[in-house]
């Protein structure tokens, strides 16, 4: 019953890859026939030279055949690869662009004006009607006007359902996103004064 089920399902699939193959085949065998046409046809254009000239010897002939050969074997080769080079392109010109784009959130460079350090870190954090989207997500709020007061020592955890934006947290707390509206405070001051190499360290 399965089995029956199955080859009725396969049909169609089987069907346009039969056409697939046989024209595969066709152009595999187009192929295979070009290159023996083109060997019989540099072969005689060299006994027509060679009637000319008697300085064309059949070595001659025989190198320059199959140097046309394959020569033209390597570029249909190389032809081949046409599509992966364009993807290549277009994805180098992606990772390039990326590579190039300044990042708004600077942790590698030396801050241009002195910041604040969490050396003697107190220990209080607080989210203050944080709002927040993922740059590539415009359109979706994960969070919206969330406030949380950790106090200095406290050991609290966050839970919630997956993708309810539990490790969007830790992502604005490290300053990989600042915050779209609201403040994120750590001792009272905003996360944005802090020198970020400091913050991750
Ligand atoms: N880098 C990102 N770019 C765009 N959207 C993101 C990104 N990271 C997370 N999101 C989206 O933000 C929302 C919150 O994700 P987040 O990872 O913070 O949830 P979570 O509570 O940690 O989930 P989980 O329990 O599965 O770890 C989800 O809708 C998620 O799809
Ligand atoms: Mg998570």
């Amino acid at each position: 019953m399965i089995a029956k089920e199955f080859s009725e399902l396969i049909v169609g699939p089987v069907n346009k890859n039969l056409c697939n193959a046989h024209l595969i085949g066709l152009s595999f065998g187009y192929s295979q026939l070009m290159a023996n046409v083109s060997l019989i046809f540099y072969l005689v254009i060299g006994a027509v030279l060679q009637k000319d000239d008697d300085t064309i010897s059949g070595f001659h002939i025989f190198i320059c055949s199959f140097v046309f050969i394959f020569a033209s074997q390597t570029a249909s080769n190389a032809q081949s690869y046409g599509p992966d080079i364009t993807k290549a392109f277009l994805a180098s010109i992606k990772i390039f662009t990326l590579m190039f784009t300044p990042t708004k959130i600077n942790a590698i460079d030396e801050p241009p004006q002195k910041l604040l350090t969490v050396d003697h870190f107190q220990g209080e954090i607080e989210f203050k009607d944080v709002w927040f989207r993922y740059p590539s997500r415009p359109k979706q709020w994960v969070l919206k006007g969330f406030n949380l007061k950790i106090k200095a020592n406290d050991c609290i955890a966050i839970v919630g359902e997956s993708g309810q934006g539990k490790s969007t947290l830790i992502n604005l707390l490290l300053r990989f996103y600042d915050v779209t509206f609201g403040e994120i405070l750590i001792d009272g001051a905003d996360i944005r004064s802090y020198d970020v190499r400091n913050l991750r360290a």
